[in-house]
Parts: structure tokens; C-alpha cells; sequence
């Protein structure tokens, strides 16, 4: 009887956060579900590991292998970025395990600012939770919003900053040049980029960067409803570095199955075979940067 009055109690209570949930000071778990979230929510909350195992010592679904890894969000290390102010990051992906470029998250903080990339290196960056200023050589700024990225050439004189606070995903890379190619600033954002053609594929495929000779990378937005799956079974000399923006799915790396889900990391080095199928409830986006336009010899 008294077990009955309770669970009427818990139900009542729980109908009033989730009804209410714009009210109570402590619904953010509620939130999480609904439809008014911001984009890429999950990137920066994620969900670090199935409820059973969430307090497992020694857990993670991590994993580093000679042609790929996994790096999912309970490995990431964060660290005060060289040359950045009032910033940390987690590199994680880099030359240390057979990339030619880098990805890291960067936590912008309150009066935080960027470092320059090294000579020769050029910089991507993408934002995933709050707002960016960016100010060029020219003295142009301009605020980047969650979804709006920025190509800055290699010794292209640039500063990112935050009042606030705000979560970026960058790759750098040292420019292979190619003659009378120059590649120029960009801002952007993924909504404004066109839906392009994918024989023989499903999946919606953005790329945010011009697909000209300029260009050594790309980096694709992918969309896949819950269901859909890569056709080809990819193994090709690119090499990728994959931020899980959005669902859940199955990447195959090698003889490997991992399940995956946003906030998770993936790095893929040439001729790994992958391929990739969305599960879940809501729809998969990833972003990967793709080395591009350039002889492999
Ligand atoms: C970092 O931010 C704080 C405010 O949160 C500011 O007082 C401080 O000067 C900043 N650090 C640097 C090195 O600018
Ligand atoms: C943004 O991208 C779209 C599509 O590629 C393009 O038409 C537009 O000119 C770009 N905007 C800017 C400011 O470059």
C-alpha cells in the first residue's frame, strides 16, 4: 500500500518535471530528450558510458590500434593549449599515431584567445557549443556561431575569442603547396552548404570547404537516418579524423565492430577498411576531414 502511494508519488513528480521542466531549477536531465536541445548538445554533454556500467572501474570503450582508434569521451585529456589563452584542449588525434594532421576539442573560456598554428599550417575550426569571434588580418570580424566553421589559410593571421564560454573542434594541418593555387579564407556554415550527389549511397553529404585544387582537405558533414548504412565497404589511401556530432551506430574499423555514439572520436589511417550503419532513434551527423587533391606520391 505504502509501496503503491509512493510510485503515484514518483509518477506525479515526474509528470510535474516533465511538464514543468522549463520551471524546476533541476530538469537539465529532462531536457536532454527533448527537441527543443541545442544542436550538437551531445558532443559536449555526452553520455559517458551505458547506466550499468557508468561507475565500472577501468571501463571505457576506448580503443588505439596501429591503423585506427576510438576515442570516446571518458578518455579525453584535457590541457592547457600551448600559445591559447584561458583555453584548454585535448588533442585527439596526431602525428604520434601516423596522422599527418591534427584534431583537438578546445574549451574556450572567459576572455580566453587563440595561438597561432605553426609556420605553414593551416587551420580549420567548427563550433559546437556557443559563440566565437574571429578577427582577421583585415581587421574582419566575425562571430561563429554552433554550426558555422572558418578555413584560415597556413600563415594566415587570425585571432579566435570568447567572452562567454564556447566548445570548437579544430584540425591543423602543414599546407602542401601546389603551384599557382593560393586557398582563401572562409566562413561558413553547414546550412547554407548544398546536399551534393552520392551514387549509390544514402546518406546526406555536405562538404564545407570548395572541393578546388587549392584545397589539400575537406571535411564532410554526413547525415544518415537511423537504418541507412554505408554501401561501399570503404578502404581507400585517405586518411580521416571523425567527430560523432549527432545518434549512435555501428563503425566497423578493420576486423573491428564499435558501437559508437556522438561525442566519440575516430581516427582512420589509410587502407583501414570501414564502414558505418546509423541505429538508434535519431539521426546520425557526423563531420570528417578528408586529405584531398593531392598525389600520394
Ligand atoms: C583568464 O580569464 C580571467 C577571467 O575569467 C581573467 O581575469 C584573466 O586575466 C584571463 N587570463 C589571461 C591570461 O588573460
Ligand atoms: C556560403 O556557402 C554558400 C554555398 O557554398 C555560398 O553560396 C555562399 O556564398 C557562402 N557565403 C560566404 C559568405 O562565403
Amino acid at each position: 500500500m505504502r509501496s503503491a502511494l509512493v510510485s503515484l508519488l514518483f509518477l506525479g513528480l515526474f509528470k510535474y518535471v516533465v511538464t514543468e521542466g522549463g520551471f524546476c531549477s533541476a530538469p537539465s536531465v529532462v531536457g536532454l530528450e527533448s527537441n527543443s536541445n541545442p544542436l550538437y548538445l551531445k558532443v559536449d554533454n555526452p553520455t559517458l558510458s551505458p547506466m550499468h556500467l557508468k561507475d565500472l572501474p577501468g571501463f571505457t570503450r576506448s580503443v588505439y590500434r596501429r591503423d585506427h582508434a576510438l576515442i570516446s569521451p571518458e578518455s579525453h585529456v584535457y590541457g592547457p593549449l600551448p600559445d591559447w589563452i584561458n583555453t584548454s584542449g585535448a588533442y585527439l588525434i596526431a602525428p604520434q599515431m601516423g596522422s599527418h594532421f591534427v584534431m583537438y576539442l578546445a574549451k574556450l573560456q572567459e576572455k580566453s584567445k587563440s595561438g597561432l598554428p605553426p609556420h605553414d599550417v593551416e587551420r580549420f575550426i567548427f563550433v559546437l557549443r556557443g559563440a566565437v569571434t574571429l578577427t582577421t588580418d583585415t581587421s574582419n570580424r566575425h562571430t561563429l556561431k554552433v554550426d558555422t566553421y572558418a578555413y584560415l589559410p597556413p600563415n594566415y593571421n587570425h585571432i579566435i575569442e570568447c567572452d562567454a564560454s564556447a566548445t570548437i573542434v579544430v584540425f591543423e594541418r602543414r599546407y602542401a603547396h601546389l603551384e599557382n593555387h593560393v586557398p582563401e579564407l572562409i566562413v561558413n556554415s553547414t546550412d547554407l552548404q548544398p546536399l551534393l550527389e552520392t551514387p549509390g549511397e544514402v546518406f546526406e553529404l555536405r562538404k564545407l570547404l570548395p572541393t578546388s585544387l587549392a584545397y589539400d582537405f575537406n571535411i564532410h558533414i554526413m547525415d544518415f537516418q537511423p537504418g541507412e548504412f554505408l554501401n561501399v565497404k570503404e578502404v581507400h589511401y585517405n586518411q580521416h579524423g571523425l567527430l560523432l556530432l549527432e545518434g549512435q551506430g555501428i563503425y566497423r574499423l578493420g576486423d573491428n565492430w564499435y558501437p559508437v555514439q556522438a561525442g566519440d572520436v575516430i581516427w582512420m589511417a589509410p587502407f583501414v577498411p570501414q564502414w558505418y550503419a546509423a541505429l538508434g532513434k535519431t539521426r546520425t551527423r557526423y563531420l570528417l576531414y578528408k586529405d584531398v587533391n593531392r598525389n600520394p606520391l
